[in-house]
């Protein structure tokens, strides 16, 4: 779709109309069906909640407005969930989607084109928009899909000749209705002049006693006026959720979607239905991402990545041919180039890896930086940290970099060798090329090339007596 005129979008090329694209997103319904204290648009699906996805394609359409509709106990739960402009409209009741969307007609010119989403909908892609948005300005324009198992949703009702003559819900459908696979997906354009008087004529007298907008669609053709229907590609597509089962479908999907999107751009998934892209994820040619990794935030990988099973990350920027073994958690960090890490390595925020650094097994890092070729096999604490090229880390060091109240910076220069189960305590300073005997308590600073020991001498005792067993009386 292109805009023309600076905010103004194209609705028809044939018709050459230009109108302001109004959205409508219905998001007030309480969603019984999640038995949830949340109400239902706030669940989410992958990174966003599902009304977030629904906003996020609205924006891609370059919508004019959008106009979400809510009820006022969600309204704080809303601003602080979505991101953008947002005109938010109040519900008080939810009496129904015709309800809803009568609720934000006040706020749309009598100029604008309206499009409805449904907030329970996260799923719906931009190429649909694009296809209802390119049908006649002058008509009714309704989203279906047909669905192998339609239970639930609002039948799309065909004449003889094929041409809609309604949509009825599934708790109102006759049986022989109820066979019917073509639904309704909630997704309708049409213009705000035709809307308006639709939606005054519409009445509660169903199953459910709501203001159904379904009944647009018979009315609108009672009244002489064009109805037409665009169909989804993709069934997927207009998966709505009304429970934590099409909660969990939806994840999947969608899930599916941007694995796809990542193989398809050369990135190896060992098994894509058990990986979740939580995030906007980045990745070069030839990474390989094992099962069960969880990628969130910002994720940007170099090329020939290779991440083990069971791997979490949250904004993170991995270099090339970079290592992760299996069971990493790292989060808000940047790791170089042909590094190792883990496996089972916590790399915690602030913390930058450059290249060919060597993270091994329960090593912690936690707001420090690791030199090129700094080496941690195993069992070690790095807080706070700067080390220098080189530096060897012994297994079960530890930076001390709290005293209880406050936090305390260690600096290691270049190759300094810390040994095995050295306590460093925090604030101090080890000049390059040191060697911190195993065992030591380090508390004062260290120059460079020496040799540091604070542990007590050994002593061997060579008349002694054992502790005795007690003999029981
Ligand atoms: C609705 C459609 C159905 C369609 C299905 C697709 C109607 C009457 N039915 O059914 O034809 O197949 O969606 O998923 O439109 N909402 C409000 N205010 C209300 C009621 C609902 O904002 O008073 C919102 C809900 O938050 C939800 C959306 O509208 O996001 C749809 O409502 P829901 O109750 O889930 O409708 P369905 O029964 O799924
Ligand atoms: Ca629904």
């Amino acid at each position: 779709m292109r805009s023309v005129g600076g905010s103004y979008n194209v609705i028809s090329l044939n018709a050459g109309l230009l109108m302001p694209l109004e959205v409508i997103i219905l998001a007030a319904g309480q969603g019984k069906r999640m038995h949830s204290r949340t109400p239902k648009v706030f669940h989410r699906v992958l990174d966003k909640p599902m009304l977030g996805h629904v906003i996020s394609v609205a924006q891609q359409a370059r919508a004019d407005g959008i106009h979400t509709v809510v009820g006022s106990q969600m309204l704080d739960l809303a601003k602080q969930e979505t991101e953008g402009a947002i005109n938010w409209v109040l519900q008080e009741e939810p009496k129904g989607t015709g309800h809803a969307v009568l609720q934000a007609i006040p706020s749309i010119s009598e100029d604008s084109h309206v499009l409805v989403l449904n907030g329970d909908a996260p799923l719906i892609k931009l190429d649909t928009i694009t296809a209802i948005l390119s049908e006649d300005p002058n008509s009714l324009v309704v989203v279906t899909a047909e669905l192998p198992d339609p239970t639930g949703y609002g039948r799309i009702v065909r004449d003889e000749r094929g041409l809609v003559s309604g949509i009825v819900e599934h708790r109102d459908a006759t049986r022989s209705q109820r066979g019917l696979k073509e639904v309704n997906s909630g997704a309708m354009a049409a213009s705000v002049r035709m809307l308006r008087p639709l939606l005054d004529r519409l009445n509660c007298s169903n199953a459910q006693g709501e203001y159904y907008l379904t009944d647009i669609v018979g009315l609108a053709l009672e009244a002489g006026l064009q109805v037409r229907t665009v169909q989804a590609d993709d069934p997927e597509e207009v998966l709505g959720i009304n429970d934590r089962v099409q909660l969990a479908q939806a994840e999947r999907i969608l899930a599916r979607r941007r694995a796809e999107t990542l193989m398809k751009q050369g990135v190896t998934l060992r098994d894509p239905s058990r990986f979740d892209p939580r995030g906007n994820i980045t990745a070069g040619l030839d990474c390989s991402i094992d099962i069960n990794v969880v990628l969130e935030g910002e994720v940007i990988l170099g090329e020939g990545v290779s991440i083990g099973p069971g791997c979490v990350l949250r904004d993170v920027e991995v270099g090339d041919r970079t290592r992760l073994h299996e069971y990493c958690v790292i989060e808000s960090a940047r790791i170089g180039s042909d590094c190792r890490v883990g496996p089972i390595a916590r790399i915690r925020p602030g913390s930058v890896l450059e290249d060919e650094v060597s993270v091994g097994n329960f090593v912690e890092i936690k707001a420090s930086k690791l030199k090129q070729g700094v080496r941690a096999s195993h069992l070690a604490y790095i807080g706070d940290a700067e080390l220098g090229t080189e530096v060897n880390v012994g297994a079960g060091a530890i930076t001390c970099n709290f005293d209880g109240a406050s936090k305390h910076r260690t600096i290691i220069g270049d190759k300094v060798f810390i040994g095995t189960n050295c306590t460093m305590v925090a604030p101090l300073r080890v000049g390059s090329g040191a060697f911190l005997a195993a065992g030591s308590t380090i508390t004062s600073d260290v120059a460079g090339e020496v040799l540091a020991v604070g542990r007590a001498r050994q002593r061997v005792i060579s008349r002694w007596t054992p502790p005795q067993r007690r003999k029981k009386s």
